[in-house]
């Protein structure tokens, strides 16, 4: 005869051991997703299948606030005319532009890809964070607007607006906004580009021109002229050299910035996750195209002190005795060993 007493028993224990199982499952559930997150946001990112060309690690990602997260209102209006500056410049700013023509028609948008937030394109992330900043170029301290009017002046080839400017205003707040998770003093990963380690030869011109014609030219055009839109005022491709594109004073016109730019972000499409350039590659294609002609910046006062002047800068003078040909293609090893001895 079954005795109540033992039933209740039995199912106080089959219910125990149920309990105890949708416990575990859950604990195992949530260690699922800790270690899904933890492999989603792992140290290395995984290298492609191509054996030729390696990728890089960005340990913890940088990652932008959402364009949706813009306040609405006054603050957030200039946020997000700051964003349309940094993207259209040429719309408001180049040479036919709607506010005044003040630069040569390419976007800050085009080296600081996606409004300045993706990782190893030039991202201002620490941008706001940093400043106000001893300049190594200039040698004084500098507070952010003249660091936004270094670019516009070099890498725009023209004249930056006005400090009390709206629109100087607006890009600073929107640099300010994309940078907010950023504290002072902190440099998150993945700014500025890649420094792809040095070759042990020069990287070559020659040797860059195929790179060029294969992967390049099709949008930048045969003299690197880029590609303008139908409208006539902006670019679909910018300009990579000749009279509309960056100057020679500009931080672009170092090899090793252009270079590292090119390894993770061109054709344009890829990013540092599925490069399509060797490293060999990004340098004799990056060569051939500080070989040619673009505008010249007097910028015979930059780097008063030449102990701070980067190896791969391409106009003299130096503290070393090497060619201005070996500072601009290389080899920099050399420079290197040298200047550390
Ligand atoms: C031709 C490419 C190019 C264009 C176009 C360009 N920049 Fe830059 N910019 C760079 C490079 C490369 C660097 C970093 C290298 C260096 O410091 O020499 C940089 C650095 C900066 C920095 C400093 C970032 C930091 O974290 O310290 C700011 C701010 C900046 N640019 C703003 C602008 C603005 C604003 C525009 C448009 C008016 C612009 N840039 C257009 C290439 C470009
Ligand atoms: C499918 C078209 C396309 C191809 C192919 C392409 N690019 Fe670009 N490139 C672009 C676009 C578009 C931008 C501007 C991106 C933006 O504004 O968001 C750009 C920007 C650039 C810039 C920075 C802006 C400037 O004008 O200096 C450089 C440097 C550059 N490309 C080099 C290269 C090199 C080198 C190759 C070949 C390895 C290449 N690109 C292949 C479309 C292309």
């Amino acid at each position: 005869m079954a005795d109540p007493n033992n039933e209740k028993d039995v199912h106080q224990t089959l219910f125990g051991v149920s309990k105890a199982l949708i416990y575990t499952c859950i604990l195992l559930a949530v260690f699922i997703a800790i270690m899904a997150i933890g492999v989603f946001k792992a140290d290395k990112i995984t290298p492609q299948k191509s054996d030729s060309t390696t990728t890089v690690a960005v340990a913890k990602e940088w990652q932008a606030p959402a364009p949706s997260s813009i306040p609405a209102g006054k603050e957030g209006d200039e946020i997000r005319y700051g964003r349309e500056l940094i993207s259209h410049t040429a719309k408001y700013l180049g040479p036919k532009g709607s506010v005044a023509a003040i630069s040569n028609g390419m976007n800050c948008q085009n080296c600081h890809l996606d409004g300045g937030s993706r990782l190893l394109a030039n991202n201002y992330s620490g941008f706001i964070a940093g400043y106000p900043k001893l300049s190594n170029r200039s040698g004084h301290v500098e507070p952010a607007s003249e660091r936004v009017t270094e670019c516009f002046e070099r890498s725009l080839n023209g004249k930056a607006p006005a400090e009390d400017s709206r629109e100087m205003k607006a890009i600073l707040a929107y640099m300010t906004w994309v940078g907010n998770g950023v504290k002072k003093g902190q440099k998150p990963k993945g700014t500025a580009t890649e420094r792809l380690p040095y070759l042990n030869i020069a990287a070559s011109p020659a040797k860059g021109k195929p790179v060029y014609v294969a992967k390049c030219q099709v949008c930048h055009g045969a003299n690197g002229e880029g590609m303008l839109a139908a409208d006539n005022k902006t670019y679909v491709n910018p300009p990579l050299w000749g009279k509309n594109s960056f100057n020679d004073g500009a931080g672009m016109h170092r090899i090793s910035n252009l270079a590292g730019y090119v390894k993770n972000n061109m054709p344009f499409g890829v990013t540092y996750k599925n490069p399509q350039l060797t490293d060999e590659e990004a340098w004799n294609v990056a060569a051939y195209i500080e070989s040619k002609p673009r505008p010249h910046k007097e910028q015979a006062d930059d780097w008063a002190n030449l102990d701070k002047k980067p190896i791969d800068h391409p106009f003299g003078p130096y503290k070393d005795q090497f060619s201005e040909e070996q500072h601009k293609y290389g080899p920099f090893k050399p420079i290197l060993a040298a200047q550390s001895r």
